[in-house]
């Protein structure tokens, strides 16, 4: 039963000590959250990977993109575990490295790789946190960096100080939703679509562009809709509705803020008491920011529950299976990025590190 994991969990991590580390994505349910040492959103966890070099093994609750960031970043000698291997991202899978590297070859065709009178070259590419290592090493051996949902504008100024566009992959809903809230036009931001020629656009679109969307979305957030915001602005005066930046831009335009995880989590915790909020991001998230903040009324904007379904496949089972593995020296479900794209990889998230939001 769930008391007996829970237990057999606990019992583990007393005796590995700080031979171990547990990281938890806000995401997480609370039966694996309890057990972790650092909880986070993505940026913040990718950060907690080099907190504890002491540690033989990373035990990242989280999904397979964080666990590949986390290798990367952590010490060589340490072992990065994901609990269960069939934890992934359904957004990060919808770009490949074949395919973003197609696009990217058919992009110099269209701008040449003259830079402009102010040195800045035709274009450079930014890819989301939630994407397959190679694509981070794809941005490191390109001139370009990773963002988060949490410095996602940052990054995008840095890329402009060095290029005249951008191409941005696998979340056209965060792509779109920062370059609008930073001005830029939405005709200057069309979607590739990586099964047609020129992405499905007319070479003038592309010569116009400031960024380039990739045809991706995550499955989670992308339910979030303008009518449920205008129900739950009808039904609760002076509600403030706060949602994640992968939501549509519908969405985000409707909603009163919109930021990561974390900007949600300390939002709520700096809220006057006795604020209604509604969220639009995970519900594992939102129904535990609402059990640590009965001085709110806090909701999940899709009353339908709305689980991340590859997060949720952390089960504690795992946790204790992998937890109890090292315990008898067996490292199970370890992630390693290959030695052929780690390096450029490392490139692209140290960039990111470099700059400040
Ligand atoms: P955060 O960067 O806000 O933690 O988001 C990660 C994620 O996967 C959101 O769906
Ligand atoms: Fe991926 Fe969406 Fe799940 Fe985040 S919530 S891990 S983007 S599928």
């Amino acid at each position: 039963g769930d008391d007996e994991l829970d237990r057999r969990i606990t019992a583990a991590r007393q005796a590995l000590g700080s031979r171990v580390v547990i990281l938890g994505h806000f995401y997480q349910r609370d039966e694996v959250i309890r057990h972790a040492d650092f909880v986070g959103d993505s940026f913040q966890l990718a950060r907690a990977a080099t907190q504890r070099p002491e540690a033989e093994a990373i035990v990242f609750c989280g999904v397979h993109f964080m666990a590949e960031t986390a290798d990367l970043l952590s010490r060589p000698d340490q072992a990065v575990i994901l609990p269960n291997l069939a934890a992934g991202c359904s957004m990060a899978d919808m770009a490949d490295i074949d395919s973003v590297t197609d696009c990217w070859e058919q992009l110099a065709e269209v701008y040449g790789t003259e830079p402009d009178a102010e040195g800045r070259v035709p274009v450079l590419p930014v890819t989301y946190m939630n994407s397959s290592a190679a694509l981070k090493g794809f941005c490191g051996e390109n001139g370009g960096i990773v963002c988060t949902s949490s410095n996602a504008a940052a990054v995008l100024e840095w890329a402009f100080k060095r290029a005249q566009r951008v191409l941005f992959f696998p979340d056209q809903h965060l792509g779109r939703n920062t370059a609008k809230a930073m001005g830029v036009p939405l005709e200057q931001m069309p979607l590739w679509n990586p099964r047609k020629d020129l992405g499905g656009l007319a070479e003038q679109e592309l010569l116009d562009s400031r960024v380039i969307l990739w045809n991706g979305f995550c499955s989670v957030h992308k339910r979030f809709t303008v009518a449920q915001i205008e129900k739950a602005r009808a039904e609760h005066p002076g509600v403030r509705v706060i949602v994640h930046p992968e939501c549509p831009m519908p969405v985000v335009d409707a909603a009163d803020e919109a930021g990561s995880t974390d900007y949600i989590r300390k939002a709520i915790a700096a809220g006057a008491p006795g604020t209604t909020f509604a969220i639009g991001t995970e519900v594992n998230l939102v129904n535990r920011l609402a059990a640590e903040h009965p001085e709110h009324a806090i909701f999940c904007l899709d009353p339908v529950i709305c689980p991340c379904s590859t997060m949720y496949r952390i089960h504690p089972g795992y946790l204790a299976w992998v937890l109890e593995g090292l315990l008898e020296g067996d490292v199970r479900n370890r992630i390693t990025v290959a030695d052929a794209t780690a390096g450029s990889a490392r490139t692209a998230l140290q960039r990111m590190l470099a700059v400040r939001p």
